[in-house]
């Protein structure tokens, strides 16, 4: 699957800091919904992900439906991953995350939510039956990711399949650390399993978008777009995807060669074309093409 014209894309958006590159994501993800047109016989699905990274994405697409901008009424998502073992209602489950910081504001369906069940008695065929939904949807339109300090994406840690599918997954030491900020710094508490979307479900998508921001994430960032693709940073498999937008803040690219700067920098203007301006569902949407 590609777009329209058949040509790779990738690009990268370079913002300020991190409420700008959040901010900048929530408009993206605006305007391709409207852009999108959907209906009753056609829903626009959307991948997301959890983590402090999306946090003010979220707060952002919440405030345009507020605002009566934006709606998810014909929206269907598909969440990246979930822990092994913990039930939906823990307080650190990637539903209740979801459902807390996202899901609870907007006028989303429930049953158009789709979080894999790490409870579930049976987890290989959860996975599969996830893989078969996205498919029965008609694949995912826009996947929108974080990435971890080791350039995982998902919970596909260092060495994982680059055409893996969704699956169960034992996390890496360095995600189980990173993680263990949400149980109260206490590592045992961390699962240590969990279901991930694989990398190929994640380039199966049509577009990609992949949020991120602060220095901790540089050498990922360095590693997922100017070193080649390798199954040790699992990102970098996107360097093949048809098209994918990096969006970052100006901490995230301190690993980057300053003519990599400088070139996505020196775009900057076309690349805000895709935000500006931006569309709102109080108003018909005139424009056909959305690159
Ligand atoms: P973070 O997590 O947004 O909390 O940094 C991202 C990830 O581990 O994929």
């Amino acid at each position: 699957m590609g777009d329209a014209s058949g040509k790779l894309t990738m690009k990268l958006i370079i913002l300020e800091d991190e409420t700008k590159a959040t901010e900048w994501a929530a408009k993206y993800i605006r305007n391709k919904i409207i852009q999108f047109n959907p209906g009753p016989e056609r829903y626009f699905t959307l991948g997301l992900p959890t983590g402090s990274t999306p946090l003010g994405s979220y707060k952002k697409l919440i405030e345009y439906y507020r605002n009566g901008d934006l709606s998810f009424k014909y929206v269907k998502t598909f969440n990246m991953d979930e822990y092994v073992g913990l039930p939906r209602d823990h307080p650190e489950s990637f539903h209740s995350f979801m459902w807390n910081n996202f899901f609870n504001y907007v006028d989303i369906l429930p049953e158009n939510t789709h979080i894999l069940d790490g409870t579930a008695p049976d987890l290989d065929a959860e996975c599969k039956a996830f893989e078969e939904k996205i498919k029965s949807t008609g694949g995912i339109e826009l996947f929108v990711g974080g990435i971890g300090p080791d350039g995982h994406i998902a919970f596909n840690e260092p060495g994982s399949s680059l055409v893996s599918r969704t699956r169960v997954k034992t996390l890496a030491m360095d995600t189980i650390l990173a993680n263990a900020r949400f149980f109260n710094g206490d590592t045992s508490k961390v699962p240590t399993m969990a279901l991930t979307v694989g990398v190929g479900t994640i380039m199966d998508a049509r577009e990609v978008l992949i949020l991120i921001t602060g220095a901790h994430k540089s050498l990922a960032l360095h590693k997922a777009i100017e070193d080649g693709v390798n199954h040790m940073s699992t990102v970098s498999a996107l360097q093949q995807h048809h098209k994918t937008l990096f969006v970052c803040d100006e901490d995230a690219t301190s690993e980057l060669r300053a003519k990599t700067v400088r070139y996505f920098k020196g775009l900057s203007e076309v690349h805000n074309k895709l935000v500006e301006p931006l569309y709102s569902m109080k108003q018909p949407c005139t424009i056909k093409q959305f690159e």
